[in-house]
């Protein structure tokens, strides 16, 4: 054999380099998955009593006022949870919270809101993106839906045009009835506004977001 064969037509070093790729890529994944599970476990009440941030706060969530800041540093908004404010007229234990969340997530499966609607990034686009629609000023105490509504606070504003969205028909297109009760509404709500709390890295973007009270609009 001739010795000046270049290492490029050698078997033996692509043997070695497809070991060895494959070997850090197997490393690679395994550390990421470890990281997401981190960042994507759900907080405690705990967490949010002490101010502990978390990507997916716990359900109890619903007990406080959320706001859409932008952060310099990251470059997007992030929901920033404020001080409480009541939910329904009250306060959620522990264990209402979750009840609640979890029918909301259970109705939302059985009525198949993503038929129309995006969640997390998954669903169509008939319909607008429900990931932050709790913030979406038009349900705020300076939005139409509250007077369209005929309600005092943004969650039973929800909960009515949930219940009855084709009285309150506000863009070109309607969304149906879809025989939801009042009681899946509570949850439907309790379900968006724990959606809303969650850090997406900013998704979606261009959002029509409800600002804290430094920033009115
Ligand atoms: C057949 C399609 C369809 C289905 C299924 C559907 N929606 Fe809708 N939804 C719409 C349309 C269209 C609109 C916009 C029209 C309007 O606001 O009147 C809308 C609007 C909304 C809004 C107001 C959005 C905002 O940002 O203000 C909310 C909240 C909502 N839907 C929640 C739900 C939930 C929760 C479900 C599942 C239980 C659901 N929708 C199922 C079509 C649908």
């Amino acid at each position: 054999m001739s010795k000046n064969v270049s290492v490029w037509s050698s078997i033996p070093f692509w043997r070695r380099s497809a070991a060895w790729v494959t070997g850090f890529a197997v490393v690679l994944l395994i550390w990421l998955t470890f990281d997401t599970m981190g960042q994507i476990n759900m907080g405690t009440d705990d967490d949010l009593k002490n101010g502990v941030t978390k990507r997916v706060p716990a359900p109890t969530v619903i007990n406080y006022h959320i706001t859409y800041e932008m952060s310099e540093k990251r470059g997007h908004e992030v929901p920033v949870i404020g001080d409480k404010e009541p939910f329904f007229g009250k306060e959620y234990s522990v264990e209402e919270a979750a009840a609640a969340l979890h029918l909301g997530k259970l109705t939302s499966q059985a009525k198949n809101c993503m038929n129309c609607h995006t969640l997390l990034g998954n669903g169509a686009y008939y319909a607008p993106d429900l990931t932050k629609a709790w913030l979406d000023p038009a349900w705020s105490e300076s939005g139409p839906m509250m007077a369209m509504t005929g309600k005092s606070t943004r969650e039973e504003a929800i909960a009515e045009f949930l219940v009855n969205p084709s009285k309150y028909p506000t863009h070109a297109r309607m969304m149906p009835n879809l025989g939801i009760t009042p009681d899946e509404a509570i949850g439907l709500v309790a379900f968006l506004k724990h959606m809303s709390s969650i850090d997406t890295n900013g998704f979606p973007r261009n959002f029509g977001k409800e600002q804290g009270d430094t920033n009115a609009h």
